[in-house]
């Protein structure tokens, strides 16, 4: 089930972000519901993307090849994987560094002539990190102020960096809007406001223009389905392929608002995109809708053609009961208007993992 986000948003909604309808729509096209592939930078823009490796970055780093623009991959391949490396190694292009956000040196090596960063390497889970809170401090952290110190000393452009949806904590109110965190219920989600503090101040003292994405629950093509840390959606999905019986941990009964892939690529394309006066801020990126776990998993038996009761297990630690964003500011100040849907979304996923596992 989808709640109402509007298609369209109300002067009223631009006026709270300190723009006028008028002049958004002159500067970024909104209510086009333009896809990433539209949108233009300069021929010889260099992009870093960091986390080149995982999920997002490889997608990321896909995206940008595709259409022409010179891309320098970075990843420890700690928890990506070589095959969404290698896949890109023909093109001439891309470029990737295996090498460690934990050191300066590597970093700054790596944002040597870069015009944009996307970054994107940390250590995802939030119970691992309930599990190993040193490591998350290190990695997520001081790796993401190196890349942001690096970002700085080699004269960035724009270093958009992933956040999460978890800096929410506990805060009750639905859907989840900018301005209203609560306590911080993991070592991952201090780690992400962490970032997001580091990158208000970088704006402030530097005048780095950072744009934190706070991203809800990602699926899509090359999201990892293996591991005791993997997500939801592809690890059911996997499962159900082969026959095996999943576990929905508490009653199934939280909802999330799932956001495809490519509604991610276009957020990361318009923020790098977006006027510096809209920087040292973070951002929901989301759909704007709200499923429910136990709809999913049945719609998933329905879509993959099986009848399995799925086991329930125990709540996890840190996880909040429901997640959907309000994704109005990132509408209004970096002309995000995202094209799939989780139903649309969901069946280009189901067909992907159909050919790839
Ligand atoms: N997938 C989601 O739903 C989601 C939701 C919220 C936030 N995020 C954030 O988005 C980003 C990307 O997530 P993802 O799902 O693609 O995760 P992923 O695990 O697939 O990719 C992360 C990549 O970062 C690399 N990495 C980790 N530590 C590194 C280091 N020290 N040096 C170099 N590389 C390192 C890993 O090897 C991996 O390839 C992460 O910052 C994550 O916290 C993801």
């Amino acid at each position: 089930m989808l709640l109402g986000q509007s298609e369209t948003l109300t002067e009223k909604d631009f006026v709270s972000y300190g723009k006028t309808q008028k002049d958004f729509i002159i500067r970024k096209g909104v209510g086009k519901n333009m896809g990433y592939k539209e949108l233009k930078f300069e021929k010889d823009s260099v992009f870093l993307v960091t986390g080149a490796a995982g999920f997002i970055g490889s997608n990321l780093c896909e995206a940008l090849t595709d259409l022409g623009y010179q891309v320098r991959a970075l990843d420890d391949l700690s928890t990506g994987r070589e095959e969404n490396v290698k896949m890109f190694m023909d093109r001439p292009n891309y470029t990737f560094i295996k090498g460690d956000i934990k050191d300066l040196d590597t970093c700054m090596k790596a944002c040597e002539g870069v015009h944009y960063v996307m970054h994107q390497a940390a250590w995802g889970s939030v119970p691992r990190s309930i599990e190993m809170p040193l490591f998350y401090e290190q990695n997520n952290i001081m790796g993401t102020l190196n890349m942001m110190e690096a970002a700085r000393q080699n004269g960035v452009k724009k270093f958009v960096y992933a956040s999460s949806s978890s800096v929410y904590g506990d805060h009750p109110v639905l859907p989840k809007k900018e301005g209203q965190e609560g306590n911080l219920l993991s070592p991952y989600a201090l780690t992400k406001r962490t970032n997001e503090e580091y990158g208000k101040l970088y704006k402030s003292l530097y005048h780095l223009d950072t744009y934190g994405l706070r991203y809800f629950n990602v699926f899509g093509r090359r999201q990892d389905p293996n591991g005791a840390y993997a997500a939801v959606l592809p690890k059911f999905i996997k499962q159900l392929l082969d026959g095996e019986v999943p576990t929905i941990n508490g009653d199934g009964k939280q909802s999330r608002d799932f956001t495809y892939i490519d509604n991610v690529i276009e957020a990361n394309f318009k923020a790098c995109l977006a006027p510096g006066d809209a920087a040292g801020q973070a951002f929901n990126i989301a759909y704007g809708g709200r499923e429910y776990l136990i709809d999913i998993y049945y719609d998933l038996c329905k879509a993959l053609g099986k009848q399995v009761e799925p086991h329930f297990g125990p709540d996890r630690a840190g996880d909040i009961k429901h997640s959907n964003a309000d994704i109005s500011k990132a509408k209004a100040l970096l002309g995000y208007n995202p094209e799939y849907d989780f139903e649309q979304g969901i069946a280009l996923a189901i067909d992907w993992y159909k050919e790839n596992l």
